[in-house]
Order: structure tokens, then sequence, then C-alpha cells
């Protein structure tokens, strides 16, 4: 039966036809991208921005560039204009080229217009087995899209991407970058779709009814968790450290 199962749907990935980048993460020129089409970090946006930043040194501020496009993005409907990336680059003292880079090397994020719940479905080898391409026809068919594409009520965008490092819980999606869904049936994964569209926010995680990744047969090892790994004080820890430092330093003078 297993044997049958990874025949049929090794086939189907041999089958596949090739696959390009996601289409989302291309800029293309539409009224609503275009350099000066408005953007402005909001205040809250600002205050997490300067955190982000707060973590480099002042002539390193472009280590922030990766947070602080997400903090774009998320502020703008998981859309990250040409705008929003022109702001990032003032903000952060950089070429606007060098942030287009960044921007265009990763496929988390879009710099085209993606749906309110952007679906990446994980098409690598583990999930595609586990029956990822049932599960985005499904998607296909009840969002009535196609891959790259954003359904008519501007809900839900779909595209495929490679491992998002949940293989042992495949086939899983993500949505939004942010949240993941795992041991995903056709059946549950309309579930899914029409609880959002009902306004509804679904169970996180595995949708079988499984606790983390535990196999089948439940925890099979690390049944005793040390105490001490939980209850460690750590201001006591850092003033051992301290006391311990200067002592040191007192010694070799
Ligand atoms: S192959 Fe799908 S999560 Fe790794």
């Amino acid at each position: 039966m297993l044997s049958r199962l990874l025949r049929k749907n090794t086939m189907q990935m041999i089958k596949a036809p090739a696959r390009s980048m996601s289409a989302f993460v291309n800029h293309r020129d539409t009224p609503d991208n275009l350099e000066e089409t408005p953007f402005e970090f909001t205040e809250e946006s600002y205050v997490q921005v300067k955190s982000w930043m707060s973590n480099f040194p002042d002539n390193y501020k472009h280590s922030a560039c990766i947070p602080v496009l997400f903090v774009a993005q998320k502020q703008n409907n998981n859309f990250l204009t040409l705008s929003a990336m022109n702001k990032v680059a003032k903000v952060l003292e950089m070429e606007p080229m060098q942030v287009y880079e960044v921007a265009s090397f990763y496929t988390m994020f879009n710099r085209t217009r993606v749906g309110k719940y952007h679906i990446q479905f994980c098409g690598t080898t583990p999930c595609m087995i586990r029956g990822a391409n049932e599960c985005m026809d499904a998607i296909k068919e009840y969002a009535n899209i196609g891959m790259d594409e954003i359904s008519a009520d501007g809900l839900f965008s779909l595209s495929e991407v490679e491992c998002l490092g949940a293989c042992v819980n495949a086939p899983m999606l993500q949505v939004n970058n942010e949240w993941v869904y795992e041991d995903l049936t056709p059946e549950t994964t309309v579930e899914l779709l029409k609880t959002w569209k009902a306004g509804g926010e679904p169970h996180k995680g595995p949708q079988n009814g499984r606790i983390n990744s535990l196999g089948p047969e439940g925890r099979t090892s690390l049944h005793v968790i040390s105490e001490d790994l939980h209850d460690r004080d750590f201001a006591a820890v850092k003033e051992k450290y301290e006391a311990d430092k200067a002592a040191a330093a007192a010694a070799k003078k």
C-alpha cells in the first residue's frame, strides 16, 4: 500500500511541469505599485523599526534590512511596494538598489499584491509524497484560482515554495509568512479556507490531532525533563559571572 502510494506520488512529481519562482516575488509597474505610490511607516511601525535598528551599531544600519522590510510589508497588507522599499532604503541609509537586491532574493517578500491570506504551499519531496499536489488542487478548486493568482474576492492567493521546515508533519502550508498548518489532507485544507472565509481563526499546527511532531507511539524519548533547565535563575547566573570576572581581574593585578 505504502509503496503504491509512494510510486503514485513520485510519478506525479516526475510528470509535474518544471516550476519557476512564484510570480508574487516579481515587481510589476501597476497603478498601486509605482515609485510615487505613497508609503510612510506608521508610528507603531517606527517603534518596531527603531527597535530592530537598535540591535546594530550606527555604521551597520543596513544589517536591519530584512526585519525592517518585514515591518514595511506587514504594515502594507503583506505587499512590499517599490515606494515601501525606497522608504526602507532611506531609513537605513542604503542605496535603493541594495534594498531591491535583498527583497528580490527571498520568496517571503511579496512585490506584487497578494490575497488577505497568502498561502505558501510546500512542494518539496516529503510534502509532495504525502499529497501536496492534491491539497493544492483542492485550494485551487475551492478558491477558483490558479497557481500565483488571487481569488476574485481578494481573500486567497496561492504559491508553491520549497521546504518550510516541518517535513515530519508533511504536507504543510504557511500563511502570511507567519502561521503554519500541518498534516493536511485536501479536506482539512479546504476546512482551513472555509474558516478564514467565515472570519474565524483555525487551530494552528497539525490538523490531524497530532501533538507537535510526536510519532504514532507518542513520546519515546526525553521522558524526564530536568527541572533545572526551567528553574535557572539567570540573574543569579549573571551576578556570579560578573563576580568571577571581577575576581579574575583583581587576581591579575
Ligand atoms: S518538505 Fe515540506 S516542510 Fe519540508
